[in-house]
C-alpha cells in the first residue's frame, strides 16, 4: 500500500530537548581514551556529543511510496539533497503486486520473511542450498518489474539542528521517510550495492541500513541477520514499514550469530556490511544510570574480539572479488582500525580500499572526518609478521573513514572501512 499523506510545514519543529544529564562515569573514560588518540579535536567532538542542541537528524525518503509534498516541504524549510545522484522520475509503487511470487532460493537458514513474522517456516527449514549465483541472476533478471521505483538514495538534511516529525506506524502503510545519522549512510554507500547482487547485511537491527541498501539499488537477495530476538523483531518491523510486499522474497530476516556464516555460507555473497555492535559513544554518553554506564565500560574490552570474528566471518562469506565494508558508531581506535589491522593481517587475499577519494573528499562540505595518526592501529592484538604498506597516506588514514561530530556537522561517529577479497 502506497502512503499519500500530505504535509504541512508547520509538522516541521525545531525541537527543543531538556538537558539530559551526562553519565560521568564514561565522560571520563572518553576523556582520557579520546584526548590521546585524536589530541586537540576532542575537545569540540566532546562540545558536539554534549550538546543534544546542536545534533543533526537527516531524512532518508523512501522510494516505495508514493509521491507527496514531502520533498516540498522539506526544501521550504531549508532541508537539502547531500548525496551526489541524480533526481529519478518517481514510478508509482504499484510493484507491490506486480513482483509479487518471486522465487526466493537461498543456502541460508532464513527464518523468517519480514512480513510474515507469525507465519515463519519452522526452526529446520532449509532452503534449497545448491542454487548458483548465476541462476539467481537469471531468476532476478526475469523478474525484476519496470514499475519499481528507480534506484536513489535521497537524504535530506539540514545546516542548523532541525529535526523532522517521526512518522507514526499506521497498519497496511509504507512509511515515507526514516530519520537517522546521515553518518549512517556512508558505509551503505561504501558498499556500492548493485541490482541483482547478494548481499549480507549481518548485524542488522533495526535496520536502517537495510532500508538504505534498498533505496539504493534492487539486489537479487538481501539477508538481514540479528542474532538478538528482540532486534530481530524491531528489524522485521521495520522492512515492514519501509519495504513493499513485492519485495518480501528478496529481503529476509536470519537469526544467526554473525560468526558463523564464514564456514556455513562461505563466498555466497557479492557484498557484505558489518555493521558491528560496538561501543555507541552517543548512547553511552547517555547511558541511564551511572551502574549502567560503569557496565558498558567493563564490557568494552571484549568488543574488539567479537568485532574481528564477525569481520572474518564477512570476509569468508563474500565471494572472491566482492566486498565487505566495517563500520561502527565508536570513536575508538581499537574497534575502529585495530580491528581492520588485527583480520587483515590474517587475510592475504584481503585488500583494504582507501575511500578518501571517492567518500570522503565529497563529502567534506558536509561531514567532519577524523585526522590520520599513525598510533590508530595500536591494539591489544600482536600484529601477525606480514609486512604491512603504511596505514597513513598523504595525511589520511587508508584503513578506513573516521566521522566525527562538530559543531555544524554534528554527524557521526561513525567509522568505515572497505575491504575487497582479490579474485
Ligand atoms: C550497530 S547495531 C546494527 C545497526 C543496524 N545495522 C542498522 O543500521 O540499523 C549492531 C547489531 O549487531 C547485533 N549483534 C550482536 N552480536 C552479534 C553477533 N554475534 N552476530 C551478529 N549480530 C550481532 C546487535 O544485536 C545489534 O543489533
Amino acid at each position: 500500500t502506497t502512503e499519500t499523506t500530505e504535509w504541512s510545514p508547520q509538522q516541521v519543529t525545531k525541537k527543543h530537548k531538556k538537558a539530559r544529564p551526562f553519565c560521568q562515569p564514561v565522560l571520563d573514560h572518553f576523556d582520557e581514551q579520546y584526548r590521546e588518540e585524536l589530541g586537540d579535536l576532542w575537545t569540540s567532538v566532546r562540545s558536539a556529543l554534549l550538546d543534544p542542541h546542536v545534533w543533526q537528524y537527516g531524512v532518508m525518503v523512501n522510494r516505495f511510496t508514493a509521491e507527496t509534498n514531502l520533498t516540498q516541504v522539506l526544501q521550504s524549510q531549508g532541508f537539502f539533497k547531500f548525496l551526489p545522484q541524480t533526481d529519478v522520475t518517481k514510478l508509482r509503487c504499484g510493484a507491490t503486486s506486480l513482483v509479487s511470487n518471486v522465487k526466493y532460493h537461498s543456502a541460508e537458514d532464513c527464518v523468517s520473511l519480514p512480513r510474515c513474522i507469525s507465519k515463519c517456516p519452522p526452526d529446520d527449514y532449509r532452503l534449497q542450498p545448491d542454487i548458483t549465483s548465476d541462476s539467481l541472476s537469471q531468476d532476478f533478471e526475469s523478474e525484476l518489474s519496470p514499475s519499481l521505483p528507480l534506484s536513489s538514495l535521497q537524504c535530506y538534511i539540514h545546516p542548523y539542528p532541525v529535526r523532522f516529525p517521526a512518522q507514526a506506524h499506521r497498519p497496511g502503510q509504507l512509511k515515507q521517510y526514516y530519520l537517522l545519522n546521515a553518518a549512517s549512510l556512508l558505509p551503505v554507500l561504501a558498499l556500492q550495492v548493485k541490482d541483482g547482487e547478494k548481499v549480507l547485511d549481518l548485524c542488522s537491527a533495526p535496520g536502517g541500513k537495510a532500508v538504505a541498501i534498498m533505496q539504493c539499488a534492487t539486489p537479487a537477495l538481501l539477508c538481514c541477520n540479528e542474532p538478538d530476538p528482540h532486534r530481530r523483531d524491531w528489524l522485521s518491523k521495520t522492512l515492514e514499514s519501509f519495504l513493499p510486499q513485492s519485495l518480501s522474497s528478496r529481503v529476509i530476516v536470519s537469526p544467526r550469530d554473525g560468526r558463523c556464516f564464514g564456514v556455513r555460507s562461505a563466498t555466497t555473497y557479492d557484498k557484505v556490511l558489518v555493521d558491528a555492535p560496538c561501543s555507541n559513544d552517543r548512547s553511552w554518553l547517555y547511558s541511564s544510570s551511572h551502574q549502567q554506564g560503569e557496565q558498558r565500560l567493563k564490557e568494552r574490552d571484549r568488543l574488539p574480539l567479537l568485532q574481528a570474528q564477525l569481520l572474518r566471518s564477512a570476509l569468508s562469506a563474500v565471494r572472491p572479488g566482492g566486498v565487505v565494508v566495517y563500520s561502527t558508531c565508536t570513536l575508538s581506535s581499537a574497534e575502529n582500525y585495530a580491528v581492520v589491522q588485527t583480520v587483515l593481517n590474517e587475510f592475504p587475499e584481503a585488500e583494504p580500499e582507501d575511500l578518501w577519494e571517492e567518500v570522503a573528499v565529497p563529502l567534506s562540505k558536509y561531514f567532519a572526518f577524523g585526522p590520520a595518526r599513525p598510533d590508530h592501529g595500536r591494539t591489544p592484538y600482536q600484529p601477525v609478521s606480514r609486512p604491512q604498506k603504511s596505514a597513513v597516506s598523504a595525511g589520511h588514514h587508508t584503513l578506513g573513514l573516521l566521522v566525527v561530530p562538530q559543531l555544524g556537522k554534528a554527524w557521526g561517529p561513525m567509522f568505515l572501512s572497505r575491504i575487497k577479497r582479490r579474485k
